[in-house]
């Protein structure tokens, strides 16, 4: 993790199991940007849920960088960035980091809720052609179900892009699930943008398999149909609190190309001696 001062801006807070997240969104961040370096005319970083940049691990005095700054911090910098978050403090707390640490990178920012602005994110991108081709690197990270639909996934993968997303799947899904499966709940419709699941987890839940792993399982399905390659159940990266041991969330990858998915897997790799699998 990468460590920072208190600068008098809003700061976040996170749990210690934050570390692993930071950990691989650093690892492959910086082999993204090294390696596509000559290989893409531009590459851009695209943070959905980007929050403030600065976060503090609780129950320490550890103050550290969050996503976008990790991103911003990456050896051989994106040619653009794309920082985007609904909460307007939270992204002019960012802007004045970026600001201040990283004068030296091109940063936008979208500030709403990003399944109403995502278009105003696409207008940002740069016009791609055969004579100027880009690639994109999307980190997707919100704290719930009703935070994201699956519409907004669709309409960035119409470009050439790859996505780390954290799926809430113990955290907010499994804990939930007596709220989600009420009829009169579209919100895991709407991030799977799909409405037979009720049926299928009906068929599911009695061979011992938790909501939050169905809903895993489904949600790699509809990125596969979305012509993104499917990950198998070693390439999820399953975050536990070190306390306890209950898990909380699933990191997952995609990427329409095999070797977006060979830096993600050297990313685990390159994390694994903190990491549990699927
Ligand atoms: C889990 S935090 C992101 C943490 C950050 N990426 C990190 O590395 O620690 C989720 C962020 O998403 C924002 N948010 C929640 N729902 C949103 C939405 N629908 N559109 C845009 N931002 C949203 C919240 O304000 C919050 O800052």
């Amino acid at each position: 993790m990468k460590k920072v001062k208190d600068d008098g801006l809003l700061i976040d807070s996170a749990g210690c199991w934050a570390e692993r997240k930071y950990d691989l969104i650093d690892q492959y961040a910086n082999m993204f940007a090294t390696s596509m370096k000559n290989r893409w005319d531009n590459r851009i970083y695209i943070d959905l849920f980007s929050s403030s940049g600065y976060a503090q691990i609780r129950g320490t005095d550890n103050i550290v960088m969050t996503s976008p700054l990790i991103a911003a911090d990456v050896r051989n910098k994106f040619d653009k960035y794309i920082f985007c978050d609904c909460d307007p403090v939270k992204i002019d707390s960012l802007k004045r980091r970026v600001t201040r640490d990283f004068p030296e990178i091109i940063a936008d920012y979208v500030i709403g809720d990003i399944n109403d602005s995502v278009n105003e994110v696409l207008k940002k991108l740069p016009k791609f052609s055969s004579d100027f081709t880009g690639l994109t690197f999307c980190l997707v990270d919100p704290y719930k179900l009703d935070n994201l639909s699956f519409e907004t996934i669709l309409s960035l993968s119409k470009y050439r892009i790859d996505f780390m997303i954290l799926i809430p799947s113990f955290m907010d899904i499994n804990r939930n699930e007596k709220n989600y499966i009420k009829e009169d709940s579209n919100l895991v419709s709407k991030f799977l943008d799909t409405r037979n699941w009720r049926e299928l987890w009906e068929e599911t839940k009695n061979n011992g398999m938790t909501f939050g792993t169905f809903f895993v399982k489904l949600f790699n399905q509809r990125m596969e149909s979305a012509g993104f390659l499917k990950l198998y159940d070693n390439e999820f990266v399953l975050i536990r609190n070190p306390e306890n041991k209950s898990p909380l969330y699933h990191l997952a990858f995609y990427s329409k190309s095999e070797l977006g998915k060979k830096f993600w897997n050297n990313a685990i790799k390159g994390t694994s001696n903190q990491i549990e699998l699927f």
